[in-house]
């Protein structure tokens, strides 16, 4: 500790202690708290002194930030005269006094570029533009020069004499280190920066600037923003709530079309996540009688996540035997059987919190029983179906129903459907939908179902655009005690999920490199375990 304080002090100026404070004074500990924190005046004079400066803070303008402008530009344009409220959200609790790594609203994220952990309690405010703010640079400017100034709002460092420095195990810089100061995440973002102790009274004025047509927030980012914005609202209740809601939706719809930035930050994140998978090939002889081998899968690929990005982009699926058919089997605590088949779904988060979501299903030993090819054929044949239909001007419905035909004709073949296939893809019928729950595709991005609230007709109804990232799932479950089924498929579940970039002119598979097709799963298999 010593040799520590000295490494402080270059100078040698060591700081000279001070008399103890009464303990039934000031300096007395909380007795509501177990934390054993000092308070005595004493001890905060002493460690509030003899500290150099801080590291250079990272000021290199983020690879997002031109991307994020022009996202905000194309978000002000759809609500001109309004301001506009985007919280990051607060820490949220795990238990008792410790919380989760904390993660960034996705609009947030979005329209900032901000990424990894960055930065718990901030809002991003866009403002309809005033004169007073000069300059021909608003976003979204509009003929009549309208147009919003963006301001992100920040919790600034607290300084080294406040008790926040070394008591606040939320907020203190030697709990959870230094945060960013508004100047460096100025120069990182390209949007001016506030303290978060002015959002109030700034909002206020704009509000009641003459102009503003009203205000809306993404209301369940965070609610101490969404409270501290209530009064500055005079609309009904259920007008107010419509309005956040028409922000959300058009948020949602704004990612629905990827940027180039975007596009590579996924096949960052697909590529992180093919690693994990080999990985899991590797671990397997590792998790085939251990106990709990499905944790022994998940931990592999968790790591890896971990390692190579943020970490998961959503909790690992990794369900052996019959646990595959369970769609979001997360407890992964059942053992992994030699013969049986082992269904993983997971993905990668990139630090830029965009996820891959990839689904393979592998022979536990490395070769398929026949049965279990049988139904992986009728999978892998639904997902070709599918990614043979799927090109820009096609509706993402007519995706998931291209899949669905070659599942209800197979289902039909083995004779386990009350009808035939056709009678069952009418839609007072889809009895297959029992081995298939699911749908087969959602849009991907920093949300693993992104774009969730995205209008029906802009989502399920609208047609394919160069730019759009989704997924093609088909799957078969077939539960043990499924006696609708053939004997010997019982127990097996199938799905084979990949990540697709619809291109100007069809779709490219972003997760090819990961094989599909059975006897190339085989050799892959038997490639990585030498
Ligand atoms: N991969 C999980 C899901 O799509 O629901
Ligand atoms: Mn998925």
């Amino acid at each position: 500790m010593e040799e520590l304080l000295d490494a402080q002090h270059p100078e040698g100026g060591r700081p000279t202690p001070e008399p103890l404070d009464d303990a039934r004074g000031e300096g007395a500990e909380d007795p509501k708290s177990h934390r054993s924190v000092p308070r005595s005046a004493a001890f905060r004079r002493f460690i509030a002194q003899g500290w150099g400066p801080r590291p250079a803070e990272d000021t290199a303008p983020s690879a997002a930030a031109p991307f994020a402008a022009r996202r905000r530009a194309a978000l002000s344009a759809l609500f001109p005269g309004e301001v506009l409220v985007v919280p990051a959200g607060p820490l949220v609790r795990r238990s008792n006094d410790t919380d989760y790594r904390f993660r960034p609203h996705s609009a947030f994220a979005h329209l900032t570029g901000l990424g990894t952990d960055r930065e718990a309690d901030a809002v991003l405010v866009l403002h309809p533009r005033t004169p007073a703010d000069g300059g021909d640079d608003a976003e979204g400017v509009d003929a009549a020069g309208g147009g919003h100034e963006a301001v992100l709002y920040l919790r600034p460092q607290g300084s080294r004499d406040s008790e926040e420095f070394y008591a606040d195990a939320r907020y203190g810089e030697l709990w959870v280190g230094p945060r960013p100061g508004l100047a460096a995440q100025e120069a990182v973002t390209g949007v001016p920066c506030r303290d978060a102790a002015a959002l109030a009274d700034e909002l206020g004025a704009w509000v009641a600037a003459p102009g503003t047509r009203g205000l809306r927030v993404v209301a369940d980012a965070d609610p101490a923003v969404t409270a501290l914005v209530a009064p500055l609202r005079t609309a009904a209740a259920e007008e107010v709530a419509a309005a956040d809601d028409e922000l959300v939706t058009a948020l949602s719809e704004l990612r629905l079309v990827k940027d180039e930035w975007e596009v590579g930050e996924l096949r960052r994140a697909v590529a992180a996540t093919a690693r994990g998978f080999e990985e899991v090939v590797r671990a397997l002889p590792r998790a085939v009688g251990h106990p709990r081998g499905e944790r022994v899968v998940e931990a592999a690929f968790d790591g890896t996540a971990r390692v190579e990005g943020n970490g998961v982009g959503y909790e690992t699926i990794s369900a052996a035997g019959d646990h595959a058919c369970t769609l979001h089997w997360i407890r992964n605590d059942g053992p992994v059987r030699a013969g049986d088949l082992l269904l993983l779904d997971a993905g990668v988060e990139a630090d830029s919190l965009y996820t891959a979501d990839v689904t393979r299903t592998l022979p536990v030993d490395g070769r398929f029983s026949e049965p279990q090819r049988r139904v992986y054929r009728a999978v892998l044949d639904a997902a070709d179906a599918a990614f043979a239909v799927a090109r820009p001007g096609v509706r993402f419905r007519e995706v998931h129903e291209a899949a669905m035909r070659v599942i209800a004709e197979r289902l039909a073949q083995w004779g386990v459907l009350p009808v035939d296939a056709a009678a069952s893809l009418e839609p007072g019928g889809q009895y297959h939908r029992r081995w298939m729950a699911h749908g087969t595709s959602h849009h991907l991005g920093l949300d693993v179902h992104d774009c969730a609230q995205a209008r029906r007709e802009m989502y399920l109804d609208a047609e394919l655009r160069p730019g759009m990232v989704f997924t093609i799932e088909p799957g078969l479950y077939v539960k043990a005690e499924d006696e609708l089924a053939p004997p010997e498929l019982r127990g097996i579940g199938v799905r084979i999920e990949d990540d697709v970039l619809v291109t100007e002119d069809g779709v490219e598979n972003l997760s090819a490199a990961l094989p599909r097709e059975p006897d190339a799963v085989e050799a892959w298999m038997a490639s990585l375990r030498g």
